[in-house]
């Protein structure tokens, strides 16, 4: 947990990106189209993050819920990751961004996990802004996970830290300020252990849309609140 001052600037900002697919609709376009559009909104976000300071940026790329998708959309939007992974790797090395990923391998296509291994290798030494891809990603599951590693450590009692140290990444700070766009105002089991004391953002603006404006706004909002972490 980090203690923020008025005005301070966010160490860790969490992105739930929603609503490629009505973005899509409202244009009669395929759904596809809104995912193309909201892979351009991630570029400017990530822009608009090491612009601002931030250091760690998590994104909610796919769920451990997203397979009941119909098929080719998930072929599709594996396709597009895989994509945007070649082109991150390359630009991320001139960005000095450095990739993480949160999330269970199994089963995502070979073909992601070999480009998205290859740009969190590539990108291992970079020192500058962390992204953090959330793909195949659940809480619930990121926290069983933790649960079974501390059995088979043989642990019958844990602390908080115990716990967090078996997190899928031990060392990512706790995320001050959680966005979700689109109007829908939920976590849909994302960072359930990370957003103990996170402040969120809505937005009704559609991802594919989100921009470095939107994302201005969004530090301005988190800047006025005051947090207490349970004092007064
Ligand atoms: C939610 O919109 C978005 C997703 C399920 C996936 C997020 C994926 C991207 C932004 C595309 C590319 C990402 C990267 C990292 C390259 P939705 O389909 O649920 O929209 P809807 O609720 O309007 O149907």
């Amino acid at each position: 947990m980090s203690d923020n001052l008025p005005n301070s600037t966010p160490r860790h900002v969490a992105i739930i990106m929603d609503g490629n697919g009505r973005w899509a609709k409202e244009r009669r376009l395929p759904r596809q189209a809104g995912h193309n559009a909201g892979a351009k909104a991630v570029e400017r976000t990530l822009k608009a993050a090491q612009k601002a300071g931030v250091e760690f940026l998590t994104l909610y790329a796919f769920s451990t819920e997203n397979w009941i998708r119909p098929q080719d959309e998930i072929d599709g939007l594996m396709k597009l990751l895989e994509q945007t992974l070649d082109r991150y790797t390359k630009d991320a090395a001139k960005n000095n961004i450095r990739l993480w990923v949160s999330g269970e391998r199994e089963p995502l296509p070979a073909g992601v996990l070999k480009k998205m291994d290859y740009a969190v290798t590539a990108t291992a030494q970079n020192t500058g802004l962390t992204l953090n891809l959330a793909l195949n990603y659940g809480a619930r599951q990121e926290i069983t996970h933790a649960v079974n590693a501390l059995l088979a450590e043989g642990k019958t009692s844990v602390t908080p830290e115990d716990f967090q140290a078996c997190l899928y990444h031990p060392d990512l700070p706790d995320p001050e300020l959680i966005i979700r766009t689109s109007g829908e105002e939920r976590l849909s089991n994302f960072l359930l252990w990370q957003a103990a004391y996170s402040e969120f953002y809505f937005t009704s603006v559609l991802w594919p849309d989100f921009t470095e404006e939107e994302f201005n706004k969004a530090l301005d909002a988190y800047r006025t609140r005051t947090r207490r972490f349970g004092g007064i």
